[in-house]
């Protein structure tokens, strides 16, 4: 037998047809591969010698999807149902052999094979509902007919990989095999198969595990319910739930059909389309155009970490989590103390949840020692310094290091905005010092701003980036200016925020926009939750803002039970009389004339200048593409990921409008809005910033 075509081989094993893709990097179903497909599929099923076909890659993974990039396209060759008919439909029974990720048309190609086997590293899942769709080839039909419908809801939903054990357990595996034995195991298998008469089992006729649904339509009522606030303003989970729904009160092909209409619609859709560009963009920010993928990087086997507050432990979290040991450095026992111990009991609680065992939780915690000598940095290959934001400590700081630590140790700041260059410069090594700027939870949030100064080595950054991804951090590679990418943007919106206020809308009206646009909370409800004191000083307040003065009534925010929000037992937040009046009261002491704020208004001054400030960014080279951008503001900043990110959102609704608002602004409010130069070239050249 024989190649089938450049990325699909078909050969003979004894009576066994095998066929194995080869499409790198991950075996996505692009034209070639389906078409690939089909015909081998014809062919084994025509080979007499052939009792039964197995499907196998190669490469890092079984098929990992459709292929995306062919999305919005031209269908061309075999279309994947005709590729699942003749996989299903095969008078021969197929056995599909996973490894890596059998994910989405992946997957649902091998919910069409009549039995799966995989090995025990391999994941399965369908994950389309990222990418703001659903399985479109028969997978909400039959996913659910293997595991059951409250299983297939949350595997949906959540687009989770399985792991092969778990997914064993459900049904969705027929037998794990050996790691590094998939072939050989496979072949078995279909010899088993074949041998004891086994029948040709197809997933479309089992309505098994629909009945115990059926008639239940509270089932679907209540998983809306408990998961309401994760869904909010997405489409995609609520269509993979109706899909569901059709599985259980439709015959196998009616759901098909309202999965069809309902995947189009999703795909032909501005949210899909932001999810998707989303997935690419955070794959385009490991690339840094002048750092090589083969740049050497330095072996990260110990890392310390000075400041055990709050940003240090969850900071040292992540290493611990990957098994790299940690010494966390404090300058007094009691804070050292605290430190630790906050650590573990995030460890237990996260183990309480089922999250990790308790073992798992000694071990980390095992990984982690403290220490109030900075002398037990030397053998450190990283430090990371998360101590006040306050130059003259960190120069003390990088000084100590500098003289401390062994050459080539990477010296890290977490500063959130602080000039790396003069830290670095009190160095002798200036291309080692770095910033690692981490978003609090640090243990949680996704982001890892990575700050290249002007001296910083290839080679550390090729290690920063490869080390972050190894500790489950999405980075982004920016420049040093005031707050770097995320911060600095953000105080655009904090700014027009305040200002609204003075001007007449009230914080629970600002919250309110912003939280209908998709951000999880507002900058007020944001603020009573981290404290209104937050570098509040009570000796120092003379009531000059309305932040002072809530401050000075104790109204510090959630802990306080009010801030900008009165606060029940259970922290629900109300809009206050009290504020309302101080921020009245403190409008007429300035003079101000407040007026009506529509909602409109509240949004294009809240978010226009994000992207002019966005746009200033690129110009002037802090960020290395705009869609860079939109990663730190979905992965750090709660920017709903259906809408892209600033980017994205400008050139969405497009840039002459933008510009033109930000004009308009700039006439009546002054410099603050004065457009990027960038903004306004692109409109005047007719581009977005997708263009650049
Ligand atoms: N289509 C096209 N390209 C893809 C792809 C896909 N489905 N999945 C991954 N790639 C590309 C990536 O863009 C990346 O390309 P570059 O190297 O040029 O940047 C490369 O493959 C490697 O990807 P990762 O860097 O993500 O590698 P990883 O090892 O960290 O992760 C993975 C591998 C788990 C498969 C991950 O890539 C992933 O989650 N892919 C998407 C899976 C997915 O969503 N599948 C569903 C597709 S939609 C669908 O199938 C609809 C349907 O119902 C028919």
């Amino acid at each position: 037998m024989s190649q089938i075509n450049p990325v699909t081989d078909l050969t003979l094993d004894g009576d066994v047809a095998v066929i194995t893709l080869n499409s790198p990097p991950v075996n996505a179903l692009s034209a070639a591969v389906r078409q690939g497909l089909f015909d081998a599929f014809t062919q084994a099923n025509a080979e007499a010698a052939a009792k039964s076909i197995v499907l196998i890659c190669d490469g890092r993974t079984f098929i990992a999807g459709a292929d995306i990039t062919e999305f919005g396209g031209a269908m061309a060759g075999a279309s994947l149902p005709q590729v699942q008919e003749a996989i299903e439909g095969s008078s021969k029974p197929v056995v599909a052999a996973i490894h890596g990720t059998a994910l989405g048309g992946g997957l649902e190609v091998a919910l069409c094979a009549h039995y799966r086997v995989a090995v025990p590293s391999a994941r399965l899942g369908l994950p389309e509902v990222n990418l703001g769709l659903l399985p479109g080839a028969g997978g909400t039909q039959r996913l659910p007919r293997v595991v059951g419908v409250e299983t297939a809801l949350a595997m949906m939903t959540s687009g989770r990989h399985v792991p092969a054990k778990e997914a064993k357990a459900l049904g969705l595996v027929d037998e794990l095999v050996e790691e590094g034995q998939l072939r050989e195991a496979a072949l078995a298998f279909a010899r088993k198969v074949v041998a004891e008469g086994r029948p040709l089992a197809k997933i479309r006729d089992q309505n098994e595990k629909l009945e115990a649904a059926k008639g239940k339509p509270e089932i679907f009522a209540a998983f809306r319910k408990a998961n309401a606030r994760k869904f909010r303003g997405f489409l995609a989970p609520e269509y993979n739930i109706r899909c569901i729904e059709a599985a259980v009160n439709l015959p196998f092909e009616e759901g098909l059909e309202v999965e069809r209409k309902l995947f189009l619609e999703l795909m032909s859709g501005s949210q899909s389309a932001a999810q998707r560009y989303a997935f690419f963009a955070e794959r385009q920010a490991q690339k840094i155009p002048d750092v090589a993928d083969d740049t050497p990087v330095i072996p990260v086997n110990k890392v310390g970490i000075i400041g055990a507050g709050t940003m240090g432990g969850g900071i040292a979290m992540n290493f611990a989590n990957v098994g790299i040991p940690v010494v966390l450095i404090e300058v007094k026992q009691d804070a050292l103390d605290r430190g630790l111990a906050t650590i573990r009991k995030n460890y237990e609680r996260t183990a309480s949840r089922g999250g990790i065992t308790p073992e798992q939780v000694e071990e980390r915690c095992a990984l982690i020692t403290g220490s109030l000598q900075m002398e037990s940095l030397s053998d450190v290959d990283l430090v990371i310094e998360a101590v006040f934001e306050r130059m003259d400590i960190k120069k003390d700081i990088f000084t100590k290091l500098d003289a401390i630590c062994k050459p080539g140790a990477i010296l890290a700041t977490n500063t959130s905005g602080l000039d790396i260059d003069e830290i670095a410069a009190v160095t002798k090594r200036p291309e080692s010092v770095i910033g690692l700027h981490f978003f609090s939870p640090a243990n949680v949030m996704k982001l890892l701003e990575i700050v290249r100064a002007d001296h910083t080595s290839k080679e550390v950054i090729a290690t920063s980036m490869k080390l972050a991804k190894k500790i489950g951090k999405v980075a982004v590679l920016v420049g040093v200016c005031p707050g770097f990418v995320g911060n600095r943007i953000l105080g655009q919106r904090q700014r027009e925020a305040q200002k609204l206020v003075m001007e007449g809308a009230m914080p629970w009206d600002i919250d309110r926009v912003l939280y209908d646009f998709g951000f999880p909370m507002g900058p007020f409800a944001m603020s009573d939750l981290a404290g209104l004191d937050i570098g509040w000083v009570k000796e120092r307040s003379k009531g000059e803002s309305i932040r002072d003065v809530l401050c000075e009534m104790d109204r510090r925010g959630q802990k306080t039970g009010a801030g900008y929000y009165d606060y029940d037992e259970a922290r629900n937040a109300k809009p206050s009389p009290v504020t309302e009046q101080v921020i009245k009261d403190f409008i007429v002491k300035t003079g101000a004339n407040p007026r009506d704020v529509s909602d409109e208004e509240i949004l294009e001054r809240c978010i226009y200048p994000m992207i002019n400030e966005g746009a200033k960014i690129l110009e002037e080279g802090k960020a290395i593409r705009p869609s860079d951008i939109d990663v730190v503001w979905q992965n750090g900043y709660g920017w709903p990921v259906y809408r892209g990110g600033p980017m994205w959102y400008g050139d969405h609704v497009g840039l002459p409008k933008v510009l033109a608002k930000m004009q308009e602004f700039h006439a009546k409010m002054g410099d603050q809005f004065k457009p990027s130069p960038l903004l306004e070239k692109l409109v005047a050249e007719g581009k977005s910033f997708k263009d650049l």
